[in-house]
């Protein structure tokens, strides 16, 4: 399975350099077999010599030019960075990324051969609208992105259970996961208000491959218990 830690826009260098030692002697501890991803912020990018896979939150489409704010696989490439957040609904909703702008940074790391994990997931008034609404807006989200790409993992998020403490059934997310591994082979993770009480059963339903996990992860010892789950699982 694919445990993965979104940390969004928290811990220093100094601090994500001590979450990732000890998750690494965690995982190196337990024999855990799982595939685990951190995603730091953009300036807590470093050297990474341990197991666990460390991911951009973002890049621009450019190996570097001028950009303001912006990093690009350049910066990526110092660290010997190869995996990429791609699409989360907090750049496209609060920094207004676009469908078409996205494509295109998918495009650009996916002809570097980078490990995308890529999100989806409908806003409240869409799930609200009904099956055939939510399920259009979705499908909107899968435009121009090439989902036979051998290194994509999907990760879907409810944007209405992102951070907020709500999450949709087990019976939901098993019903929607069928539907998007039909759009796509790829690893499908599920991401939004999963916390160590409802890991374990998120992680059972069926075609849910793993989980990105934002606020609960920042406890380190929360995330290793999820890790636990997952490894219990695939026994
Ligand atoms: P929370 O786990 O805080 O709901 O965030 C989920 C998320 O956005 C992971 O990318």
């Amino acid at each position: 399975m694919i445990i993965a830690a979104n940390l969004k826009t928290n811990f220093t260098r100094k601090e994500t350099k001590q979450y990732i030692q000890e998750l690494e002697s965690y995982v190196t501890n337990n024999a855990i077999t799982q595939e685990v991803l951190v995603f730091p912020a953009m300036s807590s990018l470093d050297e990474n010599n341990t197991s666990i896979i460390v991911g951009a939150q973002n890049a621009y489409p450019t190996q570097e030019g001028a950009f303001t704010g912006e990093i690009g696989e350049t910066h990526l490439n110092e660290f010997a960075i190869k995996t990429i957040l791609i699409g989360h609904s907090e750049r496209r909703h609060i920094l207004g990324e676009t469908q078409e702008s996205i494509v295109a940074k998918f495009n650009y790391y996916k002809k570097l051969g980078f490990k995308i994990v890529y999100c989806i997931g409908e806003p409240l008034p869409k799930r609200e609208a009904g099956e055939q609404e939510m399920m259009e807006y979705i499908s909107a989200q899968y435009e121009g992105i090439d989902t036979e790409y051998e290194n994509l993992i999907i990760a879907y998020e409810p944007v209405w259970a992102i951070g907020t403490g709500l999450t949709p059934t087990l019976e939901d997310i098993a019903s929607i996961h069928k539907k998007l591994k039909k759009k796509s082979k790829a690893p499908l993770l599920y991401g939004g208000s999963v916390k160590v009480t409802n890991a374990k059963e998120v992680l059972n339903v069926l075609n849910v491959d793993g989980i990105l996990v934002g606020s609960a992860a920042l406890y380190v010892e929360h995330f290793c218990t999820m890790i636990s789950y997952a490894e219990e699982l695939s026994q």
